[in-house]
C-alpha cells in the first residue's frame, strides 16, 4: 500500500530569491509547522527546523561547500539531498521534504514517510 501524498503548502514571509546560495532560513508554513529551508548548488532544500540529536533549530547552522548541513550546537552534519547523517553525534537521518518554487514563492510537501 503507498502513502497518500499531502498537497504542497506554501511557506509563509520566505521568498525563493531570500534564500541565497549556501544560507539556510527559518520559516513557518500556514498550519504552524517550523521548517529549514535552504539552498545548494542552486536548489532548494527543506526539512522540519530541528536537529535530530537534540532538536537544537538547524536554521541556525550553515550549508558547507560539500552540501552538508552542519548543527552549530554539537557539529552534526547531514547530506542537504538524502538528510543522512555524516557525522555525529546525531544518528537518525533528516526526513527532507520536496520543495518547489512557483512564481518566486516556496512551496514544500512533507515526505511520505516523515512520521508526524
Ligand atoms: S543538537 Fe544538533 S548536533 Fe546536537
Amino acid at each position: 500500500m503507498t502513502a497518500a501524498m499531502e498537497a504542497f503548502v506554501r511557506v509563509e514571509g520566505l521568498a525563493a530569491a531570500d534564500v541565497s546560495e549556501g544560507s539556510l532560513h527559518g520559516a513557518t508554513l500556514a498550519n504552524g509547522t517550523r521548517l529549514c529551508v535552504g539552498r545548494h548548488a542552486g536548489v532548494l532544500f527543506a526539512m522540519k527546523d530541528y536537529c535530530t540529536h537534540a532538536e537544537f533549530p538547524l536554521s541556525e547552522g550553515s550549508v558547507l561547500p560539500s552540501g552538508e548541513i552542519e548543527c552549530c550546537w554539537h557539529g552534526a552534519r547531514f547530506d542537504c539531498r538524502s538528510g543522512a547523517v555524516r557525522r555525529g553525534p546525531a544518528e537518525d537521518a533528516l526526513a527532507m521534504w520536496e520543495v518547489e518554487e512557483r512564481d518566486g514563492a516556496i512551496f514544500a510537501r512533507r515526505p511520505p514517510r516523515a512520521g508526524p
